[in-house]
């Protein structure tokens, strides 16, 4: 199948940050090279600048999901041009890199630096963070959304996704005007903003004090949004959100998405992306008849 030109084996990827690539080759050796769990890996979100992330604890197990506060901790660009790119470059699926500016500026010299990379197929655009200059957060407004593309489309010809957070009034009018600006596809959802106490406490348990929650527990908020965005643009829907069967990635396709991310699921089990994606090929082959891979050929039946 094709995502924004870029060939795939199947419809299934990472969500950004929930399965780290390097260390699960060092874990699991060159079998993760043999049967890689996604079909187009997202790298962890980066910024200009190295970050630590946010105090722990940063993490809170939900009766169905998670709160994280992880607070994009990375080796910032340069750092991930030196160490994590060629390591990402040795997947055997294309590579799509997530990048987050607070200002225009920094987004800039983040995709301009990114997409000089031949290694890099795609290009994601967390928008999920206050651009320090309006104090707005980007992917909540439409405006800020489209302020943003617009600076960022002449700079690469690569396809660049829109990640659009859920924490907002209208996240299809935030989808339409990345479309209107050039956004070649746009994701959804980010993580919705929680809150857990410390047991017996009146204080929050995460370091931050509010964290995303994701899993299956945001799945029906998740799905909504993707009926809602699919039906309002024309650019590829990447859905996620609780994805954690065949099943559940077949109702967003059902739903509009083009694509499914597996994120949460991950954790409990390194594999599942390529689990997923069997159960949703054998939902699609003998249930709905046709094959993700090859749209047009006839029912497998
Ligand atoms: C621990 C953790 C770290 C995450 N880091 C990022 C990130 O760096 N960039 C990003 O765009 N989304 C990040 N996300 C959000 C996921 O990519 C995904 O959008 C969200 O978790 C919903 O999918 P899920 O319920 O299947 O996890 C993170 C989620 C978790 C749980």
């Amino acid at each position: 199948m094709d995502l924004c030109g870029v060939e795939l084996a199947g419809p299934i990827l990472n969500g950004s940050g929930t399965f780290d690539a390097i260390a699960a080759r060092r874990a699991f050796g060159d079998s993760l090279l043999d049967e890689f769990p996604f079909d187009l890996f997202v790298s962890k979100t980066i910024t200009v600048a190295p970050r630590q992330g946010n105090p722990p604890p940063r993490l809170w197990e939900a009766p169905a999901g998670l709160i994280n506060s992880i607070g994009l901790p990375n080796k910032g660009l340069q750092g991930f041009l030196a160490d994590d790119l060629p390591q990402l470059a040795e997947l055997p699926v294309p590579l799509c890199v997530s990048v987050m500016g607070f200002t225009h500026d920094e987004l800039a010299e983040l995709v301009e630096a990114v997409a000089a990379r031949d290694e890099v197929d795609l290009i994601e655009l967390n928008f999920s963070c206050p651009n320090v200059e309006s104090g707005t957060v980007m992917g909540a407004d439409p405006v800020e959304t489209a302020a943003a593309v617009e600076r960022l489309r002449p700079l690469t010809s690569k396809p660049l996704i829109v990640k659009l957070t859920p924490n907002a009034t209208d996240p299809a009018a935030v989808a339409a005007a990345g479309e209107r600006e050039g956004a070649d596809a746009v994701s959804l959802i980010n993580t919705l903003r929680g809150m857990a106490l410390a047991p017996g406490t009146s204080r929050p348990w995460l370091g931050a004090g509010t964290g995303g929650v994701s899993g299956p527990a945001v799945r029906a908020v998740a799905l909504a949004q993707v009926a809602d965005v699919a039906g309002r643009v024309r650019i590829p829907v990447i859905g996620m959100g609780g994805v954690q069967t065949g099943g559940h990635a077949a109702d967003f396709l059902a739903a509009g998405a083009t694509c499914v991310a597996v994120g949460t699921e991950s954790f409990r089990d390194p594999a599942a992306g390529r689990r997923v994606g069997a159960e949703l090929a054998a939902i699609l082959r003998h249930e709905r008849g046709f094959s993700p891979s090859a749209p047009s050929a006839p029912a497998a039946l």
